[in-house]
């Protein structure tokens, strides 16, 4: 149970690199990051593309005019200069500035969180990876949707074989918001969206996917695809060679099939993110919009509703409850746990505490390799006109 009592000694200096006023995303990390204002405290930002906005925004939220910087280059440069200068920083900018932005920030000798997609590519993301080893650092990606307590409760019961052996994985991120290229248009955050130049190789493959690919990741550790099929369209033609709409095969090394749908013209649709395990005794079944709940399905059996909070839940699940039952839990909660556990993991890092950081369940840099990787795969199926793919 979470109460908001410190989980470490103080709290790191944090800063942010984008999520300014307009941003879509920014809001979900400072609600994330400074929920007990135990493990992160905003002392400083380049906040915005646009230095006058970013520092009118970054005054608004309480950050001293003098730490608003108008870019994160000069925001590292004159942060190290101070004793009291920031320890993380979170990087809440489109796709294509994560790269360098990351990596600028590590050699300025910074934990970071970073959104995803993580990078364009495996070989970038490898390089980081190296990079936060040599410098002793953290590299956090916000794939908010796992904090979601009931992730764990799902990963806690296939470990304890309460579905029997996986046979089907079925996993669903789609909405209708992009059923018109209305937004292409006027929206400067789809505008990036559908530009390769900026969003990358794909459009809601990474934009959507890769958060539930991670969360099926975390639910089924063992489970490794062995070869997909990607069949991505551009349904809105102005968007290719972008994605609008996917949809992928996929093998498991077990012997489970699974199949994934991706998409952001399901006309209708406002919220269709789903994931579904099927085992050889029973299924598990979990959606975005009822996160406090999940289905668990036995063969035979009533179906049963798990509700979170209570008991007779795992306790690695219950660990991370702060409600108590009779009130619901959502997404900014599950933002909360996953920062929680970037400042858990950014102090054991600090005093080289291996033993806590290999039992600490959140989303890292192999997450976000695993991410593009999926990326990667998906996209040269697709390439090779939907074929088949031994996953590389
Ligand atoms: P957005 O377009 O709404 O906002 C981007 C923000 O970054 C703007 O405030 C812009 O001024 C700022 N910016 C751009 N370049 C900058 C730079 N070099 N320095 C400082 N600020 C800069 O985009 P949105 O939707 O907020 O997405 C940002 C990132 O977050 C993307 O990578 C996206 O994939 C990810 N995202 C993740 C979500 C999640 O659930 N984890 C949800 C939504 C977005």
């Amino acid at each position: 149970m979470l109460n908001g009592e410190k989980k470490i000694a103080r709290p790191f200096r944090w800063a942010m690199v984008g999520g300014g006023r307009t941003a879509g995303v920014g809001y979900k990390h400072r609600t994330g990051a400074l929920r007990d204002n135990t493990a992160f405290q905003l002392v400083a930002g380049a906040f915005d593309i646009d230095p006058v906005r970013g520092e009118d925004f970054g005054v608004n939220v309480g950050v001293d005019e003098s730490r608003c910087y108008p870019d994160y280059k000069t925001m590292f440069t004159e942060e190290v200069k101070r004793e009291d200068g920031i320890e993380a920083v979170s990087i809440a900018t489109p796709n294509g500035t994560h790269y360098e932005i990351t990596k600028a920030a590590l050699e300025a000798g910074l934990h970071v969180v970073c959104e995803k997609p993580l990078f364009f590519t495996v070989a970038e993301a490898q390089e980081i990876k190296e990079l936060a080893e040599e410098k002793g650092k953290i590299v956090g990606v916000t794939y908010g949707f796992s904090g979601n307590q009931m992730m764990l409760q799902m990963r806690a019961m296939v470990e304890q074989g309460k579905i029997g052996d996986i046979r089907i994985v079925e996993l669903q991120y789609t909405h209708g918001f992009n059923a018109t290229d209305k937004a292409d248009a006027i929206s400067e955050a789809q505008k990036w969206r559908v530009d390769p130049k900026i969003a990358g190789p794909s459009f809601v493959l990474g934009d959507l996917s890769t958060h539930t690919y991670y969360m099926s990741q975390l639910i089924m550790p063992n489970m490794k695809i062995s070869k997909l099929l990607c069949d991505r369209q551009s349904i809105v033609g102005s968007r290719a060679p972008l994605e609008d709409n996917a949809f992928v095969l996929m093998h498991y090394e077990n012997g489970a099939v699974g199949r994934l749908w991706t998409s952001s013209v399901d006309a209708g649709c406002m919220d269709g993110h789903r994931i579904r395990i099927v085992g050889s005794k029973a299924s598990l079944e979990w959606w975005d919009s009822k996160p406090n709940e999940l289905r668990y399905e036995v063969q035979g059996e009533p179906a049963q509703t798990l509700i979170r909070a209570m008991p007779y839940l795992d306790e690695s699940c219950l660990a991370d409850e702060r409600l108590g039952a009779l009130h619901q839990e959502g997404l900014s909660d599950a933002w909360a746990n996953i920062y929680l556990k970037f400042a858990v993991a950014m102090d054991a890092k600090n005093r080289g505490d291996e033993e806590t950081l290999k039992n600490l369940v959140y989303p890292d840099i192999n997450a976000g390799l695993e991410g593009i990787r999926w990326i990667e795969n998906c996209v040269r199926s697709a390439d090779a006109g939907a074929a088949w793919v031994e996953f590389e």
